[in-house]
């Protein structure tokens, strides 16, 4: 039987790569994607969703819109060295794959999550793979929902490497305080993906090459966003013509765990200083006395990442989905 699934992103390269291949993975079943400000402004990561989902012939997968700004700012914390994910651009550029067709739904990301979680009759995985802030207000709402909750499973965060400052990873940077709602709720299982972990799962120009070769609608499509982040990371990774693709590796080990290594540890978020605000705090001491809240990857398979990417996105396109 398939996992049901919710994907929460802000869709940008990487957040499409995951979608594609939730939705596609036979063993997963992608019951709704939410979609939040981060990458781009939340009307364009909304409608980045519905051109993946319509791309791939999944119009079925209703798409809802969240947040448009954190949780407890009026934006983004100010940075002195903010600089971007070179794969996502940050003026709301559109994925370059036709605009969608489909709409979004009326009803909301938060108000999704809630109804859909307190109805549950099996438990269901969270995959939020942008800001946290969605999530935290549907916590905040009913704290309780983490009962429904089987893993969440989320990118980001950062221990010895980071991004969008010296100190922190963009996602949990962008909205710290809805990072830290979420870390501290309870959850049975919270896998986190850390940067430190998808720099290692490097995807390369040559599995783009037999991606785009598959001429199937994933396959052109993760070979042309995948090429845009390799075209943006030239040069500042350790492997020429490769880049991180962040986002999927959270997917990818819904369906092969080993593709990622992990360690319990305890994991809090600095929302104060402004030297370190979004810094996730891992307490990697060998004595910590504090209670271990998330499995952290520090480690990332890239052979297998591209091999999974492969397998499902060179598949021919199945019969088209049954409305839901
Ligand atoms: C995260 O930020 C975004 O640029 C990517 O989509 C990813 O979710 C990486 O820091
Ligand atoms: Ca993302």
């Amino acid at each position: 039987m398939s996992r049901k699934i919710i994907l929460d992103v802000d869709t940008g390269t990487d957040d499409a790569v995951a979608i594609m291949f939730a939705a596609l993975h036979p063993d997963l079943d992608l019951i709704g994607v939410t979609t939040v400000n981060g990458n781009v402004p939340l009307e364009n990561t909304t409608d980045n969703t519905l051109r993946v989902l319509d791309w791939i012939g999944r119009p079925d997968i209703p798409v809802f819109a969240g947040l448009a700004r954190p949780i407890a700012r009026l934006g983004f914390p100010s940075a002195k060295h903010f600089e971007r994910d070179s794969g996502d651009d940050p003026h709301g550029s559109a994925l370059p794959i036709p605009e969608p067709r489909s709409v979004r739904q009326d009803t909301g990301a938060v108000e999704f999550l809630v109804e859909t979680l307190r109805s549950a009759t099996e438990q269901i995985t969270l995959v939020p793979v942008g800001p946290l802030s969605n999530i935290a207000t549907a916590l905040a709402i009913d704290p309780s929902l983490t009962e429904a909750v089987d893993e969440v499973v989320i990118m980001g965060g950062g221990h010895a490497v980071t991004n969008v400052t010296a100190s922190a990873e963009f996602n949990i940077w962008a909205d710290p305080e809805a990072a830290n709602m979420v870390l501290s709720a309870g959850f049975g299982r919270l896998t986190l993906v850390p940067l430190d972990a998808t720099y290692q799962a490097l995807i390369t120009r040559d599995t783009c090459t037999a991606l785009e070769e598959s001429a199937t609608p994933a396959g052109i499509a993760a070979s042309r966003f995948i090429s845009l982040r390799i075209d943006a990371y030239d040069g500042t990774v350790a492997v020429d013509d490769a880049a991180p693709v962040h986002d999927v590796v959270c997917t990818a080990y819904l369906v092969r765990p080993e593709v990622i290594t992990t360690r319990s540890l305890h994991v809090t978020v600095d929302t104060t200083s402004p030297l370190t605000i979004g810094r996730t705090v891992m307490d990697t001491r060998l004595k910590s006395t504090q209670k271990p809240n998330a499995d952290v990857a520090f480690g990332a398979d890239p052979q297998l990442l591209a091999d999974l990417l492969l397998d499902v996105f060179t598949r021919p396109p199945s019969a088209p989905a049954t409305e839901r």
